[in-house]
């Protein structure tokens, strides 16, 4: 089909299957999933995977929905958020709901637009690489912003979110949170308030659980309802038997949870210290990875060094951040491995 030889999908991050990096490269945890998720995938659980999953998804549903003090029915679980993401693009956009989003994001929502032919503007970070909000005041479509910001790390307060959310309350805003429990505070309690808001989160960064694919959307149940009417028109068993099991362990053990995302918290600032040492300039990263650059080298060839070396990054090739090169905050062990390359590296020039 011609319409889709001349798109350009999402090129995921590398993946290696050939030899163990330090991979830093994917915004993945470094620490494995909660103890209990791996004894909750039981052999007998694994046998029942001859019957179908529970199209209801009602048991993750339920524990989601008591950790955020929020009745079910406003909860929506997809396969991964890039699921719930790409639902929530098909639901509400289309030509009279163009949608809104920065010029440096995820790349998936340029992708989503372009595939369900949604008409999409990308409005500029500011020169801090920050979301100025003011400049979604008067946009009149759907708003879709990732808080923390995918690829600069740069977060918007509560206050910031109620504000954009209720001046306009014809208009959907659809906050992205994949980022949101390394620093940041969930705007998950406002969508008691207001119905055009719609949050959505995912079990692969905070809740270690990257390779399960499970995300899932807040919000008042209209919306709610307008996603389950994709979902049962598409995929009605988007959950799978094990990953349904494993989300709601990971999420029930919150003492887990909150001792993996503070050590990342704590590992983020130790190497924004010594990157900052360095002389690297970096945007203020409230997520699970840092934006960082070097007037010494290219992002680029910083990448290829790290990768000859085996520590994976990623680097982007847009315009206004190709000089940057984004690291995942993996362990202490991790990070103490890629902070002496890059001595080596830059000692090296
Ligand atoms: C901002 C943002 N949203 C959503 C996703 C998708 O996450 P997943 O599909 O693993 O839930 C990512 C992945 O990196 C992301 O950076």
């Amino acid at each position: 089909m011609k319409r889709l030889s001349e798109m350009e999908a999402y090129i995921p991050g590398e993946q290696p299957q050939d030899k163990t990096y330090v991979k830093l490269n994917t915004n993945e945890s470094p620490f494995p999933p909660a103890p209990e998720v791996v004894r909750v995938l039981s052999q007998q659980e694994i046998e029942k995977c001859n019957l179908y999953s529970d199209p209801t998804v009602s048991s993750l549903n339920r524990a989601i929905a008591d950790f955020y003090d929020i009745s079910p029915d406003r909860v929506f679980v997809g396969n991964g958020s890039d699921e719930v993401l790409a639902f929530s693009f098909q639901a509400f956009g289309d030509l009279s709901h163009p949608m809104f989003f920065p010029d440096i994001t995820y790349g998936c929502y340029r992708v989503f637009a372009e595939l369900y032919n949604i008409p999409f503007t990308k409005i500029p970070l500011d020169d801090s690489l920050a979301i100025r909000v003011e400049d979604y005041q008067n946009v009149q479509g759907t708003v879709v912003i990732a808080n923390p910001n995918a690829q600069t790390g740069t977060y918007l307060s509560l206050d910031s979110i109620a504000n954009l959310v209720q001046q306009n309350q014809d208009r959907l805003v659809i906050v992205d949170e994949a980022y949101i429990d390394f620093g940041g505070e969930s705007c998950i309690r406002l969508t008691d308030q207001f119905d055009n808001l719609l949050v959505v989160q995912t079990f692969s960064k905070s809740r270690n659980l990257a390779g399960a694919r499970v995300g899932f959307a807040v919000g008042n149940r209209n919306l709610i309802q307008d996603l389950y009417q994709i979902k049962y028109s598409f995929n009605p068993y988007n959950i799978n038997r094990l990953s349904m099991l494993a989300a709601k362990a990971a999420i029930e053990d919150r003492a887990y949870f909150d001792s993996c995302r503070l050590h990342i918290i704590q590992n983020r600032e130790w190497t924004r210290e010594q990157l900052e040492t360095m002389g690297f300039t970096l945007t203020k990263s409230k997520a699970n990875f840092l934006l960082a650059a070097c007037s010494r080298i290219s992002g680029e060839e910083l990448y290829r060094n790290l990768k000859s070396r085996g520590v994976l990054i990623r680097y982007f090739p847009d315009a206004r951040i190709q000089n940057y090169i984004r690291i995942t905050i993996g362990s202490a062990e991790q990070m103490q491995i890629l902070i002496q390359n890059i001595k080596d590296i830059l000692g090296g020039l």
